[in-house]
């Protein structure tokens, strides 16, 4: 058998990422650009990313500070709480400004205290979100003290996305950063209105490498890394060739001391080298060939968005990942921080 030394790939879309604003934006800008055409951008700034406006402020500061070079396109979500109306997220996809929008269940993560707290009050908002075919994005964990961490998402799959898809059966719904078998179950046995995006960290490690050996808090994220038996799972969804499941990496970036903390911040920064991390698991999966589908074509598909022109090479060429990145001013540790990944993006 020959090694490949290089593949090349349609342009791909990071279908979930944090950008963050000011000083970190335009710091970890330029990673995702460098690889990705577009990227759906989340609302879950302080404050949140709740009207039309808001969202057409966001995207400008974004574009402002994009790489002179680049060709990079932000795609804006609006952030859903208790009080949204129906008639701005419409409006706000009628004018181009809302791709998708987002529900984070109140205090289910990082930025989310003004999510929703019932899903029956938003009610109108997503039978509204059904009849215009606008994508909702789901934070897939119930919330209840008395459920254990680990559990949240397969019991948020039965106490709030089975019923809701019951009720709604024609709503778009891409259930985010999926981290269990229990969702790949029901993403399997959903119909195609329904997809989910899968994070490069929850195809590398299970809860051991955040807990072994003493507490690693750059592996802390949430919705926060299963047993082995689900990361199989999970690289099995996504390298199996299913329209379903796409790239989405929920790069979440935090200040190191944010995270090297008595309560860290929940988020895992991988932007910088997400390509290559990718690319790593699917060639352990001796599934290149399938890399560009899930990068590149499923996304877009889904979304009702064309496909990018253009493409990107992977050189078999080693990346050092360096332990700490600058971004202006702020140090924040990557995602396989001093790690070689054996694949490069070339230029
Ligand atoms: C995200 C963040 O920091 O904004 N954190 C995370 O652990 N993924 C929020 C989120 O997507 O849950
Ligand atoms: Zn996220």
């Amino acid at each position: 058998m020959t090694t490949l030394t290089s593949i090349t790939i349609r342009r791909p879309d990071d279908w979930h990422l944090h950008l963050r604003d000011g000083d970190v934006l335009r710091g970890v800008l330029p990673y995702t650009a460098r690889q990705f055409a577009r990227a759906i951008v989340m609302p879950n700034l302080s404050p949140p990313i709740v009207s039309v406006e808001d969202a057409r402020a966001y995207r400008q500061r974004i574009v402002d500070v994009l790489p002179h070079d680049a060709d990079f396109t932000p795609l804006m979500t609006c952030y859903l709480t208790d009080a949204t109306s129906p008639d701005e997220v419409e409006r706000g996809a009628a004018e181009g400004v809302f791709t998708a929008a987002k529900l984070y269940p109140a205090n289910a993560t990082t930025g989310s205290a003004h999510g929703v707290t019932d899903i029956a009050h938003i009610r109108p908002v997503l039978e509204r979100m059904e009849r215009i075919g606008l994508p909702l994005l789901i934070h897939g964990e119930v919330t209840d003290d008395h459920v254990d961490i680990f559990d949240r998402e397969a019991v948020f799959i039965e106490r709030t996305l089975a019923p809701l898809l019951r009720d709604l059966p024609g709503l778009k719904v891409v259930f985010e950063h999926i981290t269990t078998a229990e969702a790949v179950d029901f993403v399997e046995a959903s119909a195609s209105n329904v997809a989910a995006t899968i994070t490069p960290q929850h195809l590398h490690i299970n809860r051991n490498a955040m807990l072994v050996g003493g507490m690693r808090p750059h592996f802390f994220c949430l919705p926060v890394a299963k047993r082995e038996k689900h990361r199989l799972a999970l690289r099995k969804a996504a390298t199996s060739g299913s329209a379903k499941y796409f790239l989405g990496t929920d790069s979440a970036p935090h200040a190191r001391e944010a995270k090297e903390s008595a309560c860290g911040c929940a988020g895992i920064f991988n932007a910088p080298f997400a390509l290559e991390s990718y690319a790593t698991v699917f060639e352990e999966e001796g599934a290149l060939d399938r890399l560009e589908a899930f990068a590149s074509e499923n996304g877009p598909r889904f979304y009702g968005l064309p496909l990018n022109e253009g493409t990107v090479s992977l050189l078999r060429q080693e990346t050092q990942v360096p332990q700490v990145l600058d971004l202006c001013g702020t140090p924040i540790v990557p995602f396989h921080s001093g790690e070689r990944l054996g694949w490069r993006l070339a230029n």
